[in-house]
């Protein structure tokens, strides 16, 4: 306890020297999204993040998250020095969407709009017409498909079904996955739900067709937070990584959390719902890439940057 008081205080120090801001996701641990807030940063979720940083004056941005939550401020803030605390932290998305294929993907239709999630690198942002969150997925194909475009979507296979039942739009589609959310299962959620009937359950659109086939809400990491404090229920069970209790349980105090089964035993085990990536970032490594900073700092190739800027500015000033 008493080394962690030791770094939150240099990390304090070191902020304000490097003229730097702390920004964190839900998904870090709830120190980190603690200290970010205390801070002057912010705990957000992928679209917040990058709105933060791009708006705010420190010169240094601290990405307390995954890669390409790092490369995205990057390419929205080119002068801005790019910190992160774990550089190897990438997501199973960007991992499983190399920038060759994808590319030759969109080349077989090339009439198609190409959406793609944030969750990539920035060579596959710079392949795209449009990137999107989860927070504004659903707005963004709608007013493309509403337009008459022929969608190209990549690369979360179950965000891209979601999408495609809830507007109607046939999009071509590529198969990755997070598996975080893809460990998530109907038939143990069912049981749950059976042995706490009310209970809602709320579901990142991560997750597979079943799963959120059985939520009272489905949204990104920001409105499942809303959604667990307008919903009625006062036990949730809920669908994403487990570092969103941090905020969830702060929004609503009251209510009871639960978190959704991985397993189809209907347990839900400690380490489960927990993106390895995500956990990279600590109190320590925080404190590592203030000091070190040089080996931490994340730089996007010009040509790629001016090519990803484009989509990911339409995504920032589109209005829902
Ligand atoms: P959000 O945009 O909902 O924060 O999601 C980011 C992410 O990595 C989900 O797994
Ligand atoms: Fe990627 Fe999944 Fe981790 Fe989010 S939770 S960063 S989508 S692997």
């Amino acid at each position: 306890a008493q080394q962690k008081l030791e770094y939150k205080a240099r990390i304090k120090q070191l902020l304000k020297e490097k003229d730097a801001v702390l920004i964190a996701h839900y998904y870090t641990d709830p120190e980190i999204q603690a200290l970010a807030e205390e801070t002057g940063g912010c705990v957000a979720d992928s679209l917040e993040m990058a709105r933060f940083g791009n708006n705010h004056p420190a010169k240094t941005l601290i990405i307390a998250g995954v890669r390409f939550m790092g490369e995205t401020a990057k390419i929205l803030a080119p002068s801005k020095r790019i910190i992160m605390p774990a550089l190897d932290a990438t997501c199973s998305l960007d991992l499983g969407c190399p920038v060759e294929a994808f590319s030759a993907f969109c080349d077989a239709h090339p009439d198609h709009t190409v959406v793609v999630y944030a969750n990539t690198s920035a060579a596959v942002k710079a392949r795209a017409d449009w990137i999107v969150t989860s927070s504004i997925a659903l707005d963004v194909v709608e007013h493309l498909d509403s337009d008459g475009q022929k969608i190209i979507w990549g690369p979360d296979r179950h965000l891209g079904a979601w999408i495609e039942k809830q507007t109607g739009a046939k999009m071509v589609r590529w198969q990755g996955a997070c598996i975080v959310h893809d460990e998530f299962k109907a038939s143990a959620l069912k049981r749950l739900k059976e042995e706490n009937p009310d209970a809602a359950i709320l579901v990142h659109p991560e997750s597979p067709a079943d799963v959120i086939e059985l939520a009272d809400a489905v949204g990104s990491t920001s409105q499942l937070i809303k959604a667990a404090k307008e919903l009625p229920q006062q036990k949730l069970i809920v669908a994403t990584d487990k570092g969103i209790f941090f905020k969830m349980q702060q929004a609503c105090p009251e209510k009871e959390m639960i978190a959704a089964p991985t397993g189809g035993n209907g347990a839900s085990c400690r380490s489960c719902a927990m993106c390895p990536w995500m956990g990279m970032n600590g109190l320590q490594t925080i404190e590592d890439s203030l000091v070190n900073d040089e080996g931490h700092e994340i730089f996007v190739d010009e040509e790629i940057r001016l090519k990803a800027l484009i989509p990911l500015e339409r995504m920032l000033n589109f209005n829902v």
